[in-house]
């Protein structure tokens, strides 16, 4: 590794999150709208944040590549670091301001995520975690980024999962995967509905990103969804593992972060029980 991982903090991340947000996210450029695939849009806000942030990380970091929704990929080296970015996860949610959206971005080093931040752009909380350091939850203040005082925000706090054990107490975020109706829909309806009758209820937020979030913050038991991309869940990786959670495939098994996974992520007592009580 040419760069130095210790220069990587919150400290100096989230300041270019914030202005980029400030800067890229209005109104007007979310009804700017492109169609991807069913139920799939992209805005100019996804495309302008993503530009931004890879131009900043870029300089400066040279040294590390950059993955991003909407980029092209295709000449990453899964052996060198990398960054992974959703600029907007809950495009959706934008579109229609339903104020549920948020900016994903991890580091990979070795094909494992060792940074993750998701940023909640209406709440303004920040959800981080750096390898072997802990899981954290800040709320910035709501003034602008540019000049503000910093006073004004609230001191991250350590955060962790739930300690929820029966399944029927737990509250479960449930992804739809709405890219993928023809070929999941029937079977997320039949998971969605043993869940239903199995746990005490469902929730959906609409950005995969902040279900996780909500699951490091134990505010959520479980959060599950199939199909989803490096760039939804990246970042979730190493925040839900240093919370003290577990996150990996429907399976069970570790997740591999260059490929799209299956996700299910909890605490330990629940992610196993939903497992074993549920076909998945
Ligand atoms: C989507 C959101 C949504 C989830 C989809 C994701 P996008 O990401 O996280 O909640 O259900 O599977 O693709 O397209 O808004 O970045
Ligand atoms: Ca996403
Ligand atoms: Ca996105």
């Amino acid at each position: 590794m040419s760069f130095n991982l210790n220069t990587i903090t919150i400290e100096t991340i989230l300041p270019i999150i914030r202005e980029v947000a400030d800067k890229y996210l209005t109104r007007e450029d979310s009804q700017h709208i492109t169609v991807k695939g069913d139920s799939n849009f992209v805005t100019e806000v996804d495309t302008n944040i993503e530009k931004a942030m890879k131009e900043r990380l870029s300089s400066l970091y040279p040294e590390i590549q950059f993955m991003g929704e909407e980029s092209d990929n295709e000449n990453i080296d899964f052996s060198r670091p990398f960054w992974i970015l959703d600029p907007v996860d809950g495009t959706s949610n934008l579109i229609h301001d339903f104020q549920n959206s948020s900016m994903s971005l991890a580091l990979a080093v070795e094909k494992q995520v060792v940074f993750g931040v998701i940023y909640h752009y209406s709440t303004k909380e920040y959800f981080y975690a750096k390898k072997a350091q802990g899981a954290y939850l800040g709320h910035a203040s709501s003034a602008h980024s540019l000049n503000r005082d910093t006073s004004l925000d609230t001191a991250p706090v350590s955060i962790h999962v739930s300690n929820t054990t029966e399944l029927s107490r737990c509250l479960v975020s449930f992804g739809t995967s709405p890219y993928d109706k023809k070929t999941l829909g029937e079977k997320n309806c039949e998971t969605l509905k043993q869940i239903f009758f199995l746990c005490e209820d469902i929730r959906r937020i609409g950005s995969a990103a902040i279900e996780l979030a909500y699951v490091a913050a134990g505010r959520v038991d479980i959060y599950l969804e199939r199909n989803l991309k490096p760039w939804d869940y990246a970042a979730a990786i190493v925040i839900i593992e240093e919370a003290g959670g577990i996150i990996t495939d429907y399976q069970g098994q570790p997740i591999d972060i260059s490929k799209p996974c299956d996700i299910l992520a909890g605490n330990k007592t629940v992610h196993q029980k939903l497992r074993q009580n549920i076909e998945l």
